[in-house]
């Protein structure tokens, strides 16, 4: 397993994280008690660190699960636990769900009794409200910083203009900036790469992928050279739910299937294991978060990693997957460009760009001459 710092924290997190959304059964497309621990065990066995839950799943149970395994197992010094809140934990209180100071400090109670630690980790909004001013949640997330109940902070499913809002306050006031963005990213949603990507990496902010198999749509179990394949599991069970995330079942996702089928083919390896293998080499991908409701499941994906993608298939995939240009950011593409620099080729500064010294053999300028004439 391979490791990055989180934005421009210090916390170093494994490049692929354990999503525990799948941790209980209270959804009916989850895993039992048992096999959640055998997926925890098999990930921390090749050396995964993070773990992705939220009060919100499986009606806490996600959380009580992960924080026992984390106990009985003495590894709460090794775990990096990310949670989140936002979502309403008791039905005809509005005050139990967004984004306002009294729900934050309601809901990190929750998770912190739920997952039987002192501290979160990484908190993360879960999900923008439309109502509670930016800087509200920035003081209430600085000051559960600063009362050593949560180690770093978080954004999930927002605007970019509120992530950037968000940042600038805590850039110019020097509290604790957001160091995650977590996003929904795979081969069937790349709806973050014209925002999310270029500003979390300027700004700081590693991108936490979800659902890297769009809920298993990619994840090998439907093969349209197999006349669409017979998958059963979570997209079937939630078929017809009206949540817009479990609508994977497209025209334009069916060919994306096909594609990553054709290329998995001649690379040799499993579709979900090219399709993680592709988010996780995005640009501004700090770890990818695996789900999976079977062992089999998780051990396939966590060898996602141990191959490239050539190029050209590479390039197939891009093809086939790529997103509509949209206005505005037809302005920002070479061709538009181009006008904007006079036709000069202009890029921006790599990261970590340092001014050159000067060239060695550059003679030092000579020292004034005592008897140099000055002209006035
Ligand atoms: N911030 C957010 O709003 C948000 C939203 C969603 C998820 N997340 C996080 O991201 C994590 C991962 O999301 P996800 O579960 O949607 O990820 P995903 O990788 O897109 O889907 C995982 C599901 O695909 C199926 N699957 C996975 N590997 C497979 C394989 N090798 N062969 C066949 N089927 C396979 C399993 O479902 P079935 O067996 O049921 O088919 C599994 O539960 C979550 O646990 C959570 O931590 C965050």
């Amino acid at each position: 397993m391979q490791y990055h710092t989180l934005g421009r924290t210090g916390l170093k997190i494994s490049r692929l994280g354990l999503g525990t959304m799948t941790f209980g059964d209270q959804w009916g497309w989850g895993a039992t008690r048992e096999t959640a621990a055998q997926l925890y065990d098999a990930y921390v066995e090749a050396g995964g660190n993070l773990f992705d839950t939220a009060d919100l799943y499986t009606n806490g149970a996600s959380e009580e699960f992960l924080g026992a395994f984390i106990k009985e197992r003495g590894h709460r010094d090794r775990a990096v636990i990310a949670t989140k809140f936002s979502f309403n934990g008791d039905a005809g209180n509005p005050n139990a769900g967004g984004n306002g100071r009294k729900n934050i400090l309601r809901a990190v109670e929750g998770s912190l009794r739920r997952l039987g630690t002192e501290h979160i980790d990484l908190y993360i909004l879960h999900a923008w409200d439309r109502m509670t001013p930016v800087d509200e949640v920035m003081r209430t997330l600085d000051d559960l910083v600063c009362a050593g109940k949560v180690g770093h902070i978080g954004l999930s499913n927002v605007p970019a203009w509120y992530a950037s809002r968000a940042q600038a306050l805590a850039e110019w006031r020097g509290t604790e900036p957001v160091s995650a963005l977590q996003m929904e990213y795979s081969l069937a949603e790349r709806g973050i790469e014209d925002e999310f990507v270029p500003f979390g990496t300027q700004y700081g902010m590693g991108i936490m992928a979800w659902s890297p198999l769009a809920g298993g749509l990619l994840s090998g179990k439907y093969k349209p050279s197999e006349s669409g394949g017979s998958g059963v599991g979570r997209l079937q069970t939630t078929a017809g739910s009206g949540n817009p995330v479990f609508e994977k079942f497209t025209p334009r996702n069916w060919a994306i299937v096909a594609e990553l089928e054709r290329v998995a083919i001649e690379l040799g390896r499993p579709m979900s294991q090219v399709a993680v293998n592709w988010v996780a080499n995005r640009p501004g991908v700090a770890t990818v978060l695996v789900g999976a409701t079977k062992p089999h499941q998780l051990a396939d994906n966590l060898k996602a990693l141990d191959f490239a993608i050539p190029s050209e298939l590479a390039q197939r995939l891009e093809e086939v997957s790529r997103p509509d240009r949209r206005y505005p950011y037809v302005f920002f593409g070479p061709e538009m460009q181009a006008g904007l620099t006079g036709g000069a080729i202009v890029t921006a500064k790599p990261p970590g760009y340092f001014p050159a010294d000067p060239p060695a053999t550059t003679p030092p300028p000579a020292p004034p001459q005592a008897d140099d004439s000055v002209e006035v």
